[in-house]
């Protein structure tokens, strides 16, 4: 049982579960909280973090390679993708791990990994998923790209949203058993939508494509005037 720490107003959940791993904490320890005043998103940005919404940290220890950890993200997002998930809802994942409903984000991800050589020591899955987010919570050109669990019509609680993301978070843990990333890769791509052209930015690198696969390291093939291009991190956004 993953043992939940529901707490109220604090920075990050991220940052105060990566302080328990640190001291010890058993994998599946877990960090919740009402609302976050430093939550922090992929590439150094802010998770704007009002109360209403589910701020989730899990403690994982995988037993794998650093290498693994960006498709240990892709992983995670299936997973976060499955426990959303209900019937009679199109739900799409965008590369890495980006949750939509409409082309607007439903959930996002923050993994964080503590590495040893080539040896992963933990991980931290970080998921926020916008429950109710009203619109003015958010600032400007946040709200147009923001959608929430009530909006799409979905209705778990957040209890039942808890139990379903343990469930699928174990199914999709690699510590659980070996895991054949063709198949998970396969089945990730399943769920993304293939249909929109996207700007990847990369520190100073831009370039205009369309992702047409993703390769079994979980990297993202775009489609580009100079060819095919595989994407290994960064930021895509829409054009
Ligand atoms: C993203 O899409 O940029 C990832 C957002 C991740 C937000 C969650 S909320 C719980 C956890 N604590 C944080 O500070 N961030 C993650």
């Amino acid at each position: 049982m993953m043992i939940i720490h529901r707490l109220g107003s604090i920075s990050s959940t991220n940052d105060l579960l990566r302080e328990m791993a640190d001291n010890g904490a058993p994998e599946w320890t877990a960090v919740m909280a009402e609302n976050q005043t430093a939550g922090r998103g992929r590439m150094g940005r802010k998770w704007h973090s009002p109360p209403g919404n589910l701020y989730l940290s899990v403690l994982l220890r995988p037993g794998m390679e650093s290498g693994e950890l960006s498709r240990m993200s892709l992983l995670m997002s299936l997973a976060v993708y499955h426990a959303i998930s209900q019937k009679g809802v199109t739900l799409r994942l965008k590369w890495p791990n980006d949750i939509l409903w409409k082309g607007r984000k439903l959930a996002g991800i923050l993994l964080e990994g503590k590495t040893m050589g080539a040896e992963v020591i933990h991980v931290i899955a970080g998921i926020g998923i916008n429950l109710t987010m009203p619109r003015e919570a958010l600032p400007g050109d946040l709200a147009s790209h923001a959608t929430s669990l009530e909006e799409a019509g979905i209705v778990w609680s957040r209890e039942e949203l808890l139990t379903r993301l343990e469930t699928a978070m174990r199914r999709y843990s690699p510590s659980i058993r070996g895991m054949d990333w063709e198949r998970a890769m396969r089945e990730w791509s399943l769920h993304a939508d293939w249909t929109r052209d996207y700007v990847f930015m990369d520190g100073s690198r831009r370039v205009l494509g369309r992702p047409v696969e993703l390769n079994r390291e979980g990297h993202l093939i775009l489609e580009t005037d100079m060819g095919r291009i595989p994407v290994r991190s960064g930021d895509l956004v829409e054009i």
